[in-house]
């Protein structure tokens, strides 16, 4: 038994933070941005009060709606954020209420930039032991709520969004295929927010210093992503004999042009073979990865061998092999 994407959803905020507008932010410019990280542009939750589980809630109603899913059938609801709306009370909780997914049990997962990488594991998993028949896996995060908008280092890359997978059985062999995952906390210096947790509770000295938001060594993180992104990539595609002629899409983490674009390299993949909306969207965390199937399902066909690829935060970093189930929609 093979579990299989069988339905996608998404959502992105209306507000679009341009490069333009950082220029007037911080010192940077549309020239730097574009030619270090590819983005363009991306979007903001800006209304208060509304968290990571809006943009969940709205990515999965989305879902929904498309594949006419009763959602009271929904067994499992897994929110892959590294955003949660609160501390304790769980994003996914609030999410299933509001969905109507009233049978279901739920819970968030969180491996900062790998969430919903290790979602789709996890997602997967549930259903390949024959437990669980209807899993929705939503990666969402709302970076907005931890960005200092006075770091050029960290404001220009990230953006807020969601997306939404259904997974379930298939027995005809589509879905997950395979997965290399890894993780190396050594790593967990270099990407953090470290204020605000439980090892180093808010003070006021560190909102003075403007310490709960994210830091990041961008160049260390971009050193061991461009490293590890690719050589699991190609581990995946060794282990199951695949060459690049056979794989129809490679689905990576959009969190900088470059390190896209050295993945591919090393597994010898043309451009039009590589997902990509990093440009209008900047670094969703979590959303990366289902934004992409949203925005490319439209092409994506039955049988169609996609590679999703992910680094981030930890670290945490690793490759699925996924076939294709379902044609596009006439
Ligand atoms: O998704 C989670 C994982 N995260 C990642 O994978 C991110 C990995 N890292 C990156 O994508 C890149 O390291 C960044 C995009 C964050 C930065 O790009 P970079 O090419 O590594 O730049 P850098 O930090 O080495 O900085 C190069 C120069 C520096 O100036 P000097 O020292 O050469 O004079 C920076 O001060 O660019 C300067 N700089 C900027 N200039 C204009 C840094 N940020 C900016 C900016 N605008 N926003």
């Amino acid at each position: 038994m093979n579990a299989a994407i069988t339905a996608v959803g998404g959502y992105v905020p209306d507000f679009v933070l341009t490069n333009k507008m950082l220029e007037g932010m911080v010192e940077t410019n549309d020239e730097w941005i574009v030619s270090r990280t590819g983005i363009k542009e991306r979007r903001i939750l800006k209304e208060k009060g509304l968290g990571t589980s809006f943009m969940a809630i709205n990515a999965a109603k989305d879902l929904i709606q498309k594949s006419n899913l009763d959602p009271s059938e929904i067994d499992l609801v897994i929110v892959a954020t590294a955003t949660p709306d609160m501390q304790a009370a769980s994003t996914a909780a609030y999410t299933a209420a509001q969905i109507g997914a009233i049978n279901a049990f739920t819970f968030d997962l969180d491996a900062a930039c790998s969430s919903f990488l290790f979602g789709m594991s996890v997602a997967s998993s549930y259903i390949e032991s024959g437990r669980y028949k209807k899993v929705l896996l939503i990666g969402a995060d709302k970076n907005s709520s931890m960005i200092n908008y006075e770091d050029r280092a960290t404001c220009i890359i990230f953006g807020d969004g969601a997306g939404a997978v259904l997974f379930e059985p298939n027995e005809e062999g589509y879905g997950v295929q395979d997965e290399l995952l890894r993780s190396d906390g050594s790593g967990r210096e270099y990407l953090l927010v470290k204020y605000g947790g439980s090892a180093f509770p808010i003070e006021p000295i560190h909102l003075a210093n403007k310490e709960q938001f994210v830091y990041q060594d961008g160049k260390n993180v971009f050193k061991h992503a461009v490293f590890n992104m690719a050589d699991v990539s190609e581990k995946i595609l060794e282990r199951n004999h695949l060459s690049k002629e056979d794989i129809s899409w490679l689905a990576p983490h959009q969190a900088n042009k470059r390190i896209i674009d050295a993945t591919a390299s090393r597994i010898g993949l043309e451009d039009d073979k590589v997902m990509m909306n990093i440009q209008k969207f900047g670094n969703t965390t979590s959303a990366t990865l289902p934004l992409l199937l949203y925005d490319y399902e439209s092409q994506l066909k039955k049988g169609d061998k996609i590679i999703f690829a992910a680094f981030g935060g930890g670290f945490n970093w690793g490759a699925l092999y996924l076939t294709w189930a379902y044609n596009p929609s006439a």
